[in-house]
């Protein structure tokens, strides 16, 4: 496995892989990884002939009041847990590689992302779909693979690739979860131990919805207000927002969802200093 920090040389050697007609899928990550992000790196590894996965904590997708600095970081064990899983090149730049001192460039979509995560975390998006649009150019993958944990972000990016005629597929692959239904993610870390054990009143929320969703109840507000209940119930939660909305739009579904149209759950919870977020799609 190569560790490549240059965006010359990481895209030199995609380039030689696509000249000898292999296909070449990406995962990006800003590392400290865990079983989900293993999922995509495999699930590219059966699709694909060459597998690149990148790790880099993208300073501009953080707000000056998020966890940039503090964001967990173990180089060395990803890089174990990549080359087991059989991954080919790992693209790991510093922030002056990606974003040298005249950098004065993005990547925004509008219209879904001033909503939910984009309400919350202003900027958020438009420095994923920046750093994204910049892995996507660098490695030029045939198909790169992202976790339906991070539901809008997949929103944003199909978009992003839809919009501006990115050549490549995107691959959402689905959330993993702790045996009591935690979704994995890198910040669950940063739990204490009462935190921990409070914070599986995500997936019961999103369970005691999906349940009353199944027995008939096909309204957007009852649905919220399902989920907003049970997240109250638990005294070290504060919910950010509860949202049942259309999944392509991102809009909220205020009456009644039409027969046909599915619909995306989803939540912002904060523990203490720690702001978790997890999603069904129905
Ligand atoms: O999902 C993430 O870890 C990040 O948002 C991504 C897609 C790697 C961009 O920095």
């Amino acid at each position: 496995m190569e560790l490549i920090s240059s965006i010359t040389e990481m895209a030199r050697i995609t380039a030689n892989w696509r000249n000898a007609d292999l296909q070449v899928g990406l995962a990006p990550t800003m590392g400290y990884l865990h079983e989900g992000h293993l999922s995509l790196t495999n699930r590219a590894k059966m699709e694909n002939d060459k597998v690149v996965a990148s790790i880099f904590v993208n300073p501009l997708q953080f707000g000056p009041k998020e966890d940039f600095s503090r964001y967990p970081r173990d180089l060395e064990k990803d890089l174990m847990l990549l080359e087991s899983a059989g991954v080919d090149a790992v693209f790991h730049p510093t922030s002056q590689e990606m974003y040298p001192e005249n950098f004065n460039a993005s990547v925004e979509v509008l219209g879904i992302t001033d909503v939910l995560e984009g309400a919350q975390r202003p900027g958020h998006f438009k420095g994923v779909t920046t750093v994204v649009a910049k892995l996507f150019n660098i490695v030029s993958p045939h198909r790169a693979y992202f976790g339906q944990k991070d539901a809008q972000q997949v929103a944003v990016i199909k978009k992003m690739v839809r919009d501006l005629n990115f050549p490549l597929e995107i691959i959402i692959c689905p959330t993993l979860r702790e045996a009591d239904g935690l979704a994995m993610s890198s910040r669950n870390v940063y739990l204490n131990a009462d935190e921990r054990k409070a914070a599986t009143v995500l997936y019961h929320a999103l369970a005691t919805a999906k349940a009353a969703f199944e027995n008939g109840s096909r309204q957007g507000n009852a649905l919220r207000k399902i989920m907003d209940a049970v997240i109250s119930s638990e005294p070290l939660a504060k919910t950010d927002y509860v949202s049942a909305a259309n999944p392509e739009n991102l809009r909220e579904y205020d009456g009644l969802i039409p027969t046909g149209y599915g619909v995306l759950l989803s939540m912002a919870v904060r523990f203490g200093s720690t702001r978790l977020i997890d999603n069904f799609q129905l």
